[in-house]
């Protein structure tokens, strides 16, 4: 584990080999951190909150009581987690938190809020600036706000284009998706696994996926 000499690691936090907390971070007593994390510059993570493995935390983002953060988490600069749906100053709700969950390898965009009390589904993706209140289901892309399911993004992150057969192949990985209603899931790797190494690095950027997608390659 690292961390940043500006940064605050509270005592009966618990946080995983390998994980790395940058400058003016602040880690409270009770929370879980697993290994090889990351969190940027003036992120807080509260007491009492769970995060698994490899979760990425860009600057500014605070993870309030109530949250449960699994494996393989992006959340992007400055997003919003909310843990009461109706705070009032005069009335203390300490204790009453509401639950939101982030499921393996969900992406959270920059600047999206996320409403209390819903789950993301398990590589749902949060566009930047959307409000979400509502669950989103796996691989479910969500645009504005309010936020609306607009798609399904691969675990690559890529626009799944099903096609009458309900299925869709992901540019990048060759994976190939099925939707049946809502729910989505990929035919050649189980959601719970992790990818394989070679699978892992990125090697052309998500304009050069487009512009192939259009000239039909
Ligand atoms: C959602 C996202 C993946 C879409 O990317 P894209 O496929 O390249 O989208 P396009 O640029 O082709 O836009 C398609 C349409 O959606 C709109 N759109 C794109 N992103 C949007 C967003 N975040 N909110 C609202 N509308 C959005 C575009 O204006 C366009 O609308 P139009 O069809 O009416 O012209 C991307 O915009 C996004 O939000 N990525 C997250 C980036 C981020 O937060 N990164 C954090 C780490 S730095």
């Amino acid at each position: 584990m690292y961390s940043h000499p500006t940064a605050v690691i509270d005592e009966g936090s618990v946080i995983g080999d390998g994980s790395k907390i940058w400058h003016f971070a602040h880690i409270c007593d009770g929370a879980e951190i697993g290994k090889g994390c990351n969190f940027g510059q003036n992120t807080m993570v509260a007491g009492g909150v769970r995060i698994g493995s490899n979760v990425k935390v860009q600057n500014n983002v605070a993870i309030y009581t109530g949250t449960v953060i699994e494996d393989d988490v992006f959340l992007g600069p400055s997003c919003v987690l909310t843990n009461v749906t109706n705070p009032r100053s005069q009335v203390v709700r300490r204790g009453l938190y509401e639950k939101t969950l982030i499921r393996r390898g969900a992406t959270v965009g920059a600047n999206a809020t996320i409403v209390c009390g819903i789950t993301l589904g398990r590589y749902a993706f949060i566009a930047a600036g959307a409000v979400v209140a509502k669950d989103v289901p796996d691989y479910g892309l969500i645009v504005g706000v309010p936020g609306r399911l607009v798609g399904y993004m691969s675990r690559h992150g890529h626009l799944l284009r099903f096609e009458e057969n309900g299925h869709a192949t992901c540019p990048e990985s060759g994976f190939v998706y099925e939707q049946d209603g809502e729910a989505v899931r990929c035919l050649d790797l189980d959601e719970e696994q992790a990818l394989p190494a070679d699978l892992s690095e990125g090697a052309k950027s998500y304009d050069d996926f487009k512009k192939g997608i259009h000239e039909g390659h």
